[in-house]
């Protein structure tokens, strides 16, 4: 059998036999080695002291100079058994030789004779053991630099590392660990890393999700969370952990690692109140605004009631008109917001447009500050700032009297006349009587004509063409005073006492409607902020009407808004329907109506308007706030 042995080793052979060596020699003749040998064990330890270092040695025991076992022994105290072995030949089987030669070293032993393979295969063996220990002693080698490596690694890491057992009790924590948290090391061994008495974690809950997270899932990765340090200092950290099962039978262990992240955070946060701060500062802003707005609304909207009270304030009959045809025209608004059927259905007022319509309604008589007091309240005829009417009472009670003198004149001049003329007492009585008679009658068509004036002067019902002739009759009449004459009613006082209906002469009525006018001609000089721009052309539309036949514009059909349109029906119900007009009785809830239909019919106003005003009952609604309980007729 052929045995073959590792290339290029060295064998160092002893034995003080020369036979035996070469016997030895030729076994080892075929193989790819060195071969030293030595007949002395001086010898060969004084080579081997001076750096021959062979791979394996065969020592014959039995030597005379220096036994084999003394050889051994010596080369133990320089080499060891794994680096040099060492085969001792025996020359018979001998137990105690055999026990000497492992005291002293010897790593196997051969009885002689042995034949050429015994011999190579325990060579063989031992050469290969030596290899095998070479390569175990480079790989604990490598080990150990790895081992360092990674000490310097777990040592200088920036992060903390630590290790804990299933428990979470701390095992191992390098120095950045002990850093981070601020504790020393080692200060508490039995210091719990999850723990709920002494955690690190200020928040209770994310302990607990930290520790069942890493339970549960075997890893946790970057959990940030606030620690408080030794030093009672609050920090954050960005913390990653395994569960690593040990496999061997040690458990379940944890390890894991934990940044300091307080300056990011501190970031973050500064950053995160900053804009909180950015933000709250524009909402300061907006708020400020808001309330700028509204304060501005408040002055804006007292102002505008304000003016209308002083508009009012020139009136003592009209009292309340404005604020009740604001009432009803949002009342109208509102309700065409609600109703989904009819022609109005698809009109829908936006906030801002009910906004508008009321501020016109408030301001749609503002005209009305120019207006003469007495041409507003003209409540008769012949009212100018005073009702004139008295100044003709003064001017007939006048008259009566030039005719009582007048009268007291001519008695006397007829008892002058015919006192001596002989004319009989009866004769005289008679012509008294008639005087006196005359007199009367002129005083009761005096007085007869002051009360038919007077009734002129009240009413402001259609006056007939009879009353008229009468009126100018009685203007035909003169009386005389210091030799000149005048008339019983004056040329202006005539003209006013014939007006036809209602109580305006043709040049009072248009300075009345001039107030649509001036309405417009003050709201133009007022700048409305935008959501209110078409105030002046609402409010200055109130008195249009739709055929086209209204002031001051005349403007007819689409020119005119929807809003002018509520405008003016509320204008004209209120109007109707007040209970405090002096110069005429509150009129009926259907007499109302029945004039708004009549101007429907007309083209007066708006017919959808009017039509929704009485299917929805919004007049009803509308009398119940502010109508007497006795003009409410219809409902
Ligand atoms: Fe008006
Ligand atoms: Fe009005």
């Amino acid at each position: 059998m052929e045995i073959s042995l590792p290339k290029n080793f060295s064998v160092f052979v002893l034995d003080d036999n020369s036979s035996n060596i070469s016997i030895l020699e030729h076994f080892f003749k075929d193989q790819t080695c060195n071969l030293w040998k030595s007949m002395s064990g001086i010898d060969a330890l004084n080579k081997i002291n001076k750096g021959l270092k062979p791979d394996i040695i065969i020592i014959r025991a039995a030597m005379d100079e220096i036994s084999g076992f003394e050889v051994c022994k010596t080369l133990r105290k320089k080499y060891s058994s794994n680096i040099l072995p060492v085969i001792l030949i025996i020359e018979k089987e001998n137990e105690s030789h055999i026990i000497s030669g492992f005291e002293s070293g010897a790593n196997d032993y051969l009885f002689m004779p042995f034949s050429k393979e015994e011999l190579l295969v325990r060579v063989k063996t031992h050469l290969n053991v030596i290899k095998l220990n070479k390569k175990i002693n480079q790989v604990n080698k490598q080990l150990l630099e790895s081992e360092k490596k990674y000490r310097g690694i777990f040592e200088h890491a920036f992060e903390g590392i630590f290790q804990t057992d299933d428990k979470g009790f701390l095992l191992n924590a390098n120095k950045s660990f002990w850093n981070i948290t601020g504790f020393k090391p080692g200060s508490n061994k039995k210091f719990n890393i999850f723990g709920d008495t002494d955690s690190l974690f200020i928040i209770k809950t994310d302990r607990i999700q930290i520790f069942d997270t890493i339970r549960n899932n075997g890893k946790i990765f970057g959990f940030e969370t606030k620690i408080r340090n030794e030093n009672n200092k609050n920090i954050w950290i960005s913390l990653s952990a395994i569960s690593i099962n040990g496999g061997d039978g040690s458990g379940t262990y944890y390890e894991g690692s934990i940044y300091d992240i307080t300056v990011r955070k501190e970031k973050e946060q500064a950053e995160r109140d900053r804009e909180l701060a950015e933000k709250r500062t524009e909402q300061l802003k907006a708020e400020m605004h808001a309330r700028q707005v509204k304060t501005q609304k408040e002055l804006l909207d007292a102002f505008i009631k304000t003016i209308a009270t002083a508009v009012e304030e020139k009136s003592a009959y009209t009292g309340g008109h404005v604020r009740r045809v604001v009432e009803l025209s949002i009342m109208i608004a509102n309700k065409i917001n609600e109703t989904d059927t009819g022609a109005l259905k698809d009109v829908y007022f936006k906030e801002e447009e009910i906004e508008e319509l009321k501020t016109a309604a408030w301001m749609h008589d503002i005209g009305k500050i120019t207006t003469p007091e007495h041409v507003v309240d003209k409540s008769n005829k012949l009212q100018t700032v005073w009702d004139r009417i008295e100044k003709i009472h003064t001017r007939f009670q006048l008259i009566e009297t030039l005719m009582e003198i007048d009268y007291f004149n001519k008695l006397e001049k007829l008892l002058i006349d015919n006192k001596d003329n002989n004319i009989s007492d009866h004769a005289i009585q008679n012509k008294k009587d008639n005087l006196k008679k005359e007199f009367q009658i002129k005083k009761d068509e005096l007085k007869e004509d002051f009360e038919f004036i007077s009734k002129c002067n009240y009413s402001s019902e259609y006056m007939p063409e009879k009353e008229i002739d009468t009126l100018l009759k009685i203007a035909s009449k003169k009386f005389k005073m210091n030799s000149k004459s005048y008339s019983y009613i004056e040329e202006d006082e005539l003209m006013n006492l014939c007006v036809r209906k209602g109580t305006l002469t043709n040049y009072e009525r248009s300075i009345i409607e001039n107030h649509a006018n001036m309405t417009i001609k003050i709201l133009n000089q007022l700048p409305f902020p935008k959501h209110l721009a078409k105030v002046t052309e609402i409010a200055g539309a109130h008195h249009e009407k739709i055929d086209g036949s209204g002031y001051p514009n005349k403007l007819s059909g689409n020119q005119l808004s929807i809003q002018s349109r509520i405008l003016a029906i509320a204008d004209i119900f209120e109007a109707l329907t007040a209970k405090d007009r002096p110069y005429r009785k509150p009129i009926k809830l259907s007499e109302a109506l029945h004039i708004l239909d009549i101007m429907k019919q007309n083209r007066h106003i708006d017919p959808d308007i009017f039509d929704l005003m009485v299917n929805e009952k919004i007049y009803l609604d509308y009398a119940k706030l502010e109508l007497g309980t006795d003009q409410i007729d219809n409902n």
